[in-house]
């Protein structure tokens, strides 16, 4: 949709682009139309690795945090509000010029105009698509409160605006992290490891010789890296669903992510099965918490030969998955037997 109201700004003369200079689009993803830009002065700001290594494929310069100065800046809004607020300051930051703001109405475009309208010389939105694009003069000083400021949770984590469970712990993870044994294996990872919360308990086990922090989003590693101070841990920023260890490991724990857009996904949440079982040695253990009603259970019997709900509870539920390696010899069988639940 962005490509829409962009050409239709540029060609109702609403906007015009900088004849100079670098123009930054923060938050584009990787199916996104940017052929209304020259492409030899984009730079794409992406720290999602599966959008990051698309637009880079396709011949953008991209990275994981705005360099330089701009000429213009396309923010991209993603869902949660002080995120959006925070790509729009780090955006006013670092542009001379305009900075233009595009967002879906579900993605709380017109209250981030409203807001924005407050604060800068705004002009007339483009309406297109059921969203907004819309154009205000670089107003840095009047934008600075909106930087992305760490969050101090309990037990002393720190998170930042747009990584996921930003605000608070996971019940989910939660859960995964008071069920987890008193004592794990000595390899293992975590999965969607987020700013480190499950890889932190983890390291409170007996047995942990190494912990690698598999996650997507550069940003939630950089808070897992100021978390997870322990040096066993090990920080991958990586596509988890295409990940591939240097060696198995003996356990794996993960509360995998069920959307990569607005729009739930539970294909996600089955390629990390399908990756957590090619990553494990074949005595290898996955725990994984998910909410009750994904559609998981398959893609376990699919993969791995003994598969225990070790709770569900609160609309989640608790599995541990064991014998990956034997998967096919026992997958038919796995499937006709009933689940064991260890009820609390
Ligand atoms: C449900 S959250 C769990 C986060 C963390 N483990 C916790 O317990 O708070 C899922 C995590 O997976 C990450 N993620 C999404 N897609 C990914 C991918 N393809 N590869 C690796 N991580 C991904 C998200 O950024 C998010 O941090």
């Amino acid at each position: 949709m962005l490509a829409t109201r962009l050409r239709r700004a540029l060609e109702n003369g609403a906007l015009t682009l900088p004849e100079t200079g670098i123009i930054a689009v923060f938050g584009a993803r990787a199916g996104d139309d940017l052929s209304a830009l020259p492409m030899e002065r984009v730079q794409v700001i992406q720290p999602m690795r599966p959008d990051h290594d698309a637009l880079a494929a396709r011949g953008f310069e991209t990275v994981v945090a705005p360099k330089g100065r701009f000429a213009a800046a396309i923010v991209c809004l993603p869902r949660a509000r002080d995120a959006g607020r925070a790509r729009i300051a780090a955006a006013a930051a670092q542009t001379d010029g305009t900075v233009i703001v595009d967002g879906q109405k579900s993605d709380g475009v017109d209250a981030m105009l409203r807001a924005c309208r407050k604060r800068a010389a705004v002009a007339e939105p483009v309406v297109k698509g059921h969203g907004k694009l819309f154009a205000l003069a670089a107003a840095q000083a009047e934008l600075a409160d909106w930087a992305a400021a760490p969050v101090t949770l309990p037990e002393g984590f720190v998170t930042c605006p747009g990584v996921f469970s930003a605000d608070g712990i996971d019940p989910g993870s939660a859960l995964l992290a008071a069920a987890l044994p008193r004592e794990l294996p000595a390899r293992v990872a975590d999965f969607g490891a987020g700013w480190g919360y499950l890889a932190a308990h983890a390291l409170a086990r007996d047995g942990v010789t190494q912990i690698d922090l598999v996650e997507a989003d550069h940003d939630a590693l950089d808070c897992a890296r100021h978390n997870v101070t322990d040096c066993r841990a090990r920080f991958r920023w990586a596509d988890a669903t295409a990940f591939k260890a240097e060696a198995p490991y003996d356990a794996i724990l993960m509360n995998p992510p069920f959307h990569a857009s607005r729009a739930p996904d539970p294909a996600l949440g089955q390629a990390f099965i399908a990756a957590a079982a090619r990553n494990l040695a074949r005595d290898g253990v996955l725990w994984m918490v998910a909410n009750r009603h994904l559609p998981y259970r398959a893609a376990l019997d699919d993969t791995f030969a003994e598969i225990e709900t070790v709770v569900a509870q609160g609309g989640y539920c608790l599995y541990r998955a064991a014998r990956p390696a034997a998967r096919r010899r026992h997958a038919d069988r796995s499937r006709t037997q009933p689940d064991r639940i260890r009820s609390r």
